[in-house]
């Protein structure tokens, strides 16, 4: 069979995964099969302020560099994820953030010059916020109360996506969020909030292109291909795109027949990557990851990444979920076969 980002390229459509730099050290499998089979990747953590800035007065891309470098051997684009984000940062931003509003916009207008004008070459398009919409089951706000909210107010992410589009005016912007692709109460309010938010930054005329679905998906909660049509047609209304940007499945157990589960997600895999492309405004699919050697889902089977320091997710070998299109040697599987006939 061709490989996936040859079966997507045939409707125009980029196929990327989430990786990591040490990954491809030692794993010829690894960077044989992201060389194939994706035409975008992502850094799992490389961009994220936790190890992009160690020390406020350091600005550190050794880990992003190999991934760009890889990129550009194999004809690949790269994402940026994420700009601003209440998790995956040090202490001392925390600390900062605490010191008043005047604090934590020098911040970001900082971390955001440096970071987009160190990667202007190579990533065209960035997560620029994600996750900032509350939770339904804990808050009845709008908006997430986060260390960025709390410093510079509701105000922050206008702010970042108008910094982003001032540094330069060609970048793809993206507000990334999770909670949007199932049949529950708590997805039914997060879609209405995450329009909400895009819709009031398009009346803001702030500058944002697109809305990320992240599409991790529960193996066992039911997917309503209607309501994801309705969000998507509405998020399409505002003149903004759709990209599916971390697309993996979480499993409540690990336990029972590997070949069923297999089936299982494969079968929610194509449900939704079809029913996102038939509206045709989806502009990009990516899984985050691309086996299941390497995945969050091995160390984090929650939908919530911890708050603060980034866990081990990915650094386990063999692990018991099966989140991803191949499995730990690099053999596809029916979620590969999924994704094919869904491109
Ligand atoms: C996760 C990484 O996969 C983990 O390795 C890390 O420990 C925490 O972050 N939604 C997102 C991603 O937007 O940034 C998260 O990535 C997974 C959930």
């Amino acid at each position: 069979a061709p490989p996936l980002r040859e079966i997507a390229a045939r409707r125009g459509l980029p196929f990327g995964v989430a990786v990591q730099a040490d990954w491809f050290e030692g794993d010829p499998g690894f960077a044989a099969t992201t060389a194939r089979e994706a035409s975008m990747l992502v850094p799992e953590g490389s961009t994220k302020w936790y190890d992009l800035r160690p020390f406020e007065s350091v600005f550190d891309f050794s880990e992003l560099d190999p991934i760009t470098q890889f990129a550009a051997r194999h004809n690949q684009t790269v994402r940026g994820h994420t700009l601003v984000w209440h998790a995956a940062m040090r202490k001392w931003t925390y600390d900062a953030l605490n010191e008043g509003p005047r604090r934590g916009r020098a911040l970001l207008e900082t971390h955001i010059d440096r970071v987009l004008g160190y990667t202007a070459p190579t990533i065209r398009d960035w997560d620029v916020a994600n996750e900032a919409v509350a939770d339904p089951w804990n808050s009845s706000e709008l908006l997430k109360d986060t260390p960025w909210l709390r410093s510079i107010g509701p105000d922050y992410l206008d702010l970042a996506f108008r910094l982003a589009r001032q540094k330069d005016p060609t970048l793809t912007l993206t507000y990334n969020d999770y909670g949007c692709e199932h049949d529950t109460d708590f997805d039914d309010e997060k879609r209405r909030r995450v329009l909400a938010l895009v819709r009031g930054m398009r009346d803001r005329n702030v500058p944002i292109d697109a809305v990320g679905l992240q599409g991790h998906l529960h193996r066992d909660n039911s997917f309503s291909a209607r309501k994801v049509t309705e969000f998507v047609r509405s998020v399409l209304a505002l003149d903004l795109k759709v990209i599916i940007t971390e697309l993996d499945v979480i499993e409540p157990e690990t336990q029972s027949d590997p070949a069923a589960r297999d089936a299982k997600c494969a079968e929610i895999v194509h449900a939704f990557v079809s029913t996102v492309l038939e509206t045709g405004g989806c502009t990009a699919v990516l899984c985050w990851g691309v086996s299941d050697q390497y995945s969050w889902a091995n160390t984090q089977p929650s939908l919530t990444p911890a708050e603060g320091a980034p866990g081990t997710a990915g650094s386990k070998v063999g692990g018991p979920a099966r989140p991803l299109p191949f499995d730990d040697r690099y053999r596809r599987k029916p979620m590969w076969y999924a994704l094919a006939r869904a491109f």
